[in-house]
């Protein structure tokens, strides 16, 4: 059943291209616009929206974080994401205008469950992305849009987070295309670009041998850090995340424009510093600050392993380890740059001998507070 891999983890970061296309099969027409009528909220129920409000916990969290960025930009709707088990004790602001997102792979999680049923309750309207059907959350959302990632079976999640990935870029440029806003070129640019992701993926797994190796001889240590800006920060997270539960390492991810605020301080001699550096392209700004985050922490002894893209020579000079992706939109970025930091965490539990399918102290999925 693991198809020929030792682990499933294994067996499931290898499936990602084809979670992808499928999570897009049959949403995108053949003239590039988005189809999704399975999202019963009618379009001018949409048009109102005034605020989305994103609910999950862990990895579906680091997703609903992206789909944050992805959604202001898109459409201009302010848009807040939040942890589920934080949103359902606090007293949100919400009314009929505002869509409630909940992403959840399992579909059974207590906490995101029971934030959209407060969301409902003061008459939000609540989009679930799902990976399993006819599971609790989508049957008390008002839609769901279903990710096709097919059974996720190790507890750390791989293939369904690229699939919500998917699923949130689809929910952003849907609403940004019923909306009509001012960026319709780059939506059907990016709707084009999403349907060529598969492939950007299948080109990352081809390339991580050197990542596994560089996996193992950090075997030893005890704490990775992980920094990254606008949508490289929740890729960090989710770095940091995948490192804690696999290889039960202090793992750490930070928004990299915050290092001066105090993070540096934990920068000593060889400690693994992994950096998600974005396009030098589009926000140009950002990926020349990241380069000198690059420098200063390199020249404070961290070893560096930087995550950037094909053909950006900037990094090469203080960059220990380099690992290429594809180049991607901006915001399409997570979707390639995830991957490197999933065989990494995975290749690190595995040479610490521990158990990947099953880490100590978790469960698939989380039913209880
Ligand atoms: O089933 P869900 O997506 O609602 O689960 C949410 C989290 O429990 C889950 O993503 C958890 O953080 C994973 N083990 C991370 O790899």
């Amino acid at each position: 059943e693991k198809g020929g891999y030792d682990y499933f983890m294994l067996k499931e970061i290898a499936e990602q291209p084809k979670a992808v296309a499928d999570t897009l099969l049959g949403r995108i027409d053949a003239s590039g616009t988005l189809s999704l009528d399975e999202v019963r909220i009618p379009a001018s129920v949409l048009r109102e929206v005034d605020k989305v409000v994103v609910v999950a916990c862990g990895t579906a969290y680091h997703a609903g974080l992206i789909a944050k960025l992805a959604i202001e930009h898109w459409t201009r709707i302010p848009c807040e994401t939040e942890l589920a088990s934080e949103f359902r004790y606090r007293d949100p602001i919400l009314d009929q205008r505002t869509l409630v997102v909940a992403i959840s792979q399992s579909g059974e999680t207590m906490d995101t469950l029971m934030a959209l049923r407060h969301a409902r309750e003061q008459g939000a309207k609540v989009l679930a992305i799902c990976n399993t059907n006819g599971s609790t959350i989508p049957r008390e959302s008002d839609a769901v849009l279903y990710t096709h990632a097919g059974p996720e079976v190790a507890v750390a999640s791989t293939k369904a987070f690229l699939t919500q990935l998917v699923a949130c870029y689809l929910v952003a440029l849907y609403l940004g295309q019923v909306r009509g806003t001012k960026w319709g070129d780059e939506i059907r640019a990016v709707i084009r670009e999403l349907s060529e992701a598969e492939a950007a993926v299948e080109r990352v797994l081809e390339t991580m041998e050197p990542v596994r190796a560089l996996a193992r001889s950090l075997a030893e240590k005890n704490t990775v850090l992980f920094l990254g800006r606008h949508v490289g920060y929740p890729v960090a997270l989710e770095g940091a995340l995948k490192l804690k539960e696999l290889a039960y390492m202090h793992a750490e991810g930070f928004a990299a424009g915050e290092l001066k605020h105090g993070p540096i301080a934990l920068i000593e001699q060889d400690l693994p510093v992994v950096v998600v550096v974005p396009s030098p392209r589009g926000r140009s700004v950002l990926h020349d600050k990241i380069v000198s985050n690059i420098q200063e922490i390199r020249a404070r002894g961290a070893r560096t392993i930087v995550i950037a893209e094909e053909g950006d020579e900037a990094v090469v000079p203080y960059a220990d380890h380099l690992v290429r992706i594809p180049v991607t939109p901006t915001l399409l970025q997570p979707l390639v740059a995830t991957v490197p930091l999933q065989v990494f965490a995975c290749e690190l539990a595995t040479a610490r001998g521990n158990e990947v399918d099953q880490p100590r102290n978790l469960a698939k999925s989380v039913t209880v507070e």
